[in-house]
């Protein structure tokens, strides 16, 4: 007979030494009707306090959008942009595209000096990396197709939240601390953000309240036309930029056909072009499926090699084919077909590693010539979104407008500056994504909604640069493949491969050694040190008994909440 005291530790040996084995598991938050995932606990409580008021999603989402803008501008913004992914309670899906634009001065070669040479630091820093802000337009866009309540009662909680002050938390001191002397050189000066803050400190920004008052008295061109415009314009031209007033009375946004994919018996939708996220994660799931993954143990060596191998070829892919659908024609109908993608992987072998030199885009048969943060809503109805929204890097071109209270983006970077030549996620992009005037740059944003058996399952998302596409990615493997509830699925470390560099990146100290070592044999190179963390996930599922459980994100400050 077993000890008794031997019981527990023999039971989780066995637990964790079955393939298919059924983890220690973490939960999230449970409610029953409704949820807001977001990074901070201001802006979740913001969106759950609309639906509670018998708002719908989509007025919880501007709450929440708003609320993020305050209190978390590290990435929540309304100088950039982003894209909603939705389903409604009666299965019908879409999307919102409010990404910025180049501005009509800009070209192809904007960021190379005389001889060619591509100047990093303009398309990061400064007025010149900034792309047309499109959340205000996006929001509005957003209201008047599906607002339920006065756009005024939803703009109010955040003038509040910016009137009254957000505390600061411990990540967030670090990196206000961090960032300050480089945004005080880029802006010209001190201000909200240049000051030292320690955790528990109150941030004040009535800057930004009263721009939100004036976009809730004059509506969408409070931003876009009018003083507020004029201020935009000459500021960011006073720090090197080019966009004008009418590269803002002329911005819009646009609804879109999502991506939609099966997984066995899941069907995926996700953000279409200008974000390269559905596509890639539509071929990785289509390149994948035919494996199976089941049979694999989770993060076994096997089962980590053949997603590296179907990230590398998706994300090769992604470089030449994908751009802004309004300048180049993408063929996301054979890039997703079946038979393209079983003869993509058709060279994978479980020998040894595929070397990215060899892996190029795929031929097409019939082809014509190319920080940010996500947040996740369930209404009481059953209407689902998920939105990733961003102004890139952390706080953005890192030009804070202390009049208007908020961050430029630097956006202008997800372009492919100069072919061949990485951006900021060392992604690099040909013809299809070269700057064009008025053209969206390509996005690696990933906002999904995950339908089982045709009903509402899962919406998630995550920021993350290119490495959003992969978490989101693992997040539905872990869930689907080894019935993992949504927190335990999100907890697990994340690993990334995107063609080039040719490397995969681990998340560090979070691996068993002998299968790093084993990847290692087999001619794989691994990165430890890249990235503390991979993807910073929020989602809400629809449990097995049919109540939400909201996911979020420990590696930040990221909280549900429900009722
Ligand atoms: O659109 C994109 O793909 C990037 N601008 C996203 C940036 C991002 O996720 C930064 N966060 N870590």
């Amino acid at each position: 007979m077993i000890p008794k005291r031997l019981l527990l530790p023999l039971l989780f040996v066995a637990l964790c030494s079955c393939q298919n084995h059924k983890y220690i598991q973490a939960r999230g938050v449970i409610k029953d009707s409704a949820m807001v995932v977001s990074a901070r606990i201001e802006a979740s409580t913001i969106g759950a306090e609309i639906l509670k008021k018998g708002g719908n999603v989509f007025d919880a989402m501007i709450g929440t959008e708003l609320a993020l803008a305050v209190c978390y501008p590290y990435a929540g913004n309304i100088g950039g942009g982003g894209f909603m992914v939705y389903r409604l309670a009666d299965g019908s899906t879409g999307s919102l595209d409010y990404r910025e634009r180049a501005p009509a001065a800009a070209h192809k070669d904007l960021y190379l000096d005389s001889s060619g040479h591509y100047q990093q630091d303009l398309s990061k820093i400064g007025g010149l990396a900034v792309g047309v802000p499109g959340t205000i337009a996006g929001l509005f866009e957003v209201h008047e197709k599906f607002g339920s309540l006065p756009i005024e009662m939803l703009i109010q909680p955040a003038i509040d939240l910016a009137n009254n002050g957000f505390v600061v938390t411990e990540q967030q001191a670090q990196r206000i601390n961090k960032y300050g002397s480089i945004i005080e050189a880029t802006s010209g000066g001190s201000s909200l953000y240049t000051r030292p803050y320690k955790t528990g400190d109150t941030i004040k920004n009535p800057a930004l309240a009263k721009t939100f008052t004036t976009i809730a008295q004059k509506g969408v061109d409070g931003f876009y036309r009018g003083p507020i415009a004029q201020h935009i314009s000459s500021f960011l031209q006073e720090h090197r930029g080019i966009i004008d007033t009418t590269d803002l009375a002329n911005y819009r946004a646009q609804w879109r056909t999502p991506i939609t994919t099966t997984f066995q018996d899941l069907t995926i939708i996700s953000m279409g072009p200008p974000s390269s996220g559905g596509i890639c994660l539509s071929q990785l799931l289509g390149m994948l499926e035919d494996h199976d993954l089941s049979t694999m143990a989770h993060h076994s060596s096997d089962y980590i090699q053949i997603i590296v191998e179907a990230e590398r070829r998706a994300f090769a892919d992604r470089s030449h084919y994908l751009g802004d659908p309004d300048f180049v024609t993408v063929p996301s109908a054979q890039l997703l077909d079946r038979d393209y993608l079983q003869q993509r992987m058709s060279d994978f072998t479980s020998e040894k590693a595929t070397p990215s030199s060899e892996i190029g885009y795929g031929t097409l048969p019939t082809y014509e010539s190319d920080e940010t943060t996500h947040y996740s809503i369930v209404d009481p109805k059953g209407n689902a979104i998920a939105v990733t929204t961003t102004i890139n890097g952390g706080y953005g071109a890192k030009l804070f407008d202390d009049d208007l209270g908020f961050f430029y983006n630097n956006e202008m970077d997800d372009f492919s500056a100069k072919p061949g030549t990485p951006n900021m996620f060392g992604l690099v992009g040909g013809q299809a994504n070269a700057i064009e005037p008025g053209k969206r740059m390509l996005s690696s944003m990933t906002p999904t909604i995950v339908e089982r058996d045709g009903a509402f399952w899962m919406s998630l998302g995550t920021p993350g640069g290119s490495t959003i596409i992969t978490s989101v990615l693992q997040v539905i493997l872990n869930t689907q493949l080894f019935d993992m509830p949504l927190q335990q699925a999100i907890n697990e470390p994340r690993f990334h491969h995107q063609w080039l560099p040719d490397m995969v990146r681990f998340e560090p100290q979070r691996f068993d050694s002998l299968v790093l070592k084993s990847l290692e044999n087999k001619g794989y190179v691994i990165h430890q040190k890249e990235s503390t963390i991979i993807g910073k996930v929020d989602a809400v599922m629809r449990t097995a008994d049919g109540r939400l459980e909201g996911g979020a994100d420990p590696r930040g400050d990221d909280a549900a909440i429900g009722f």
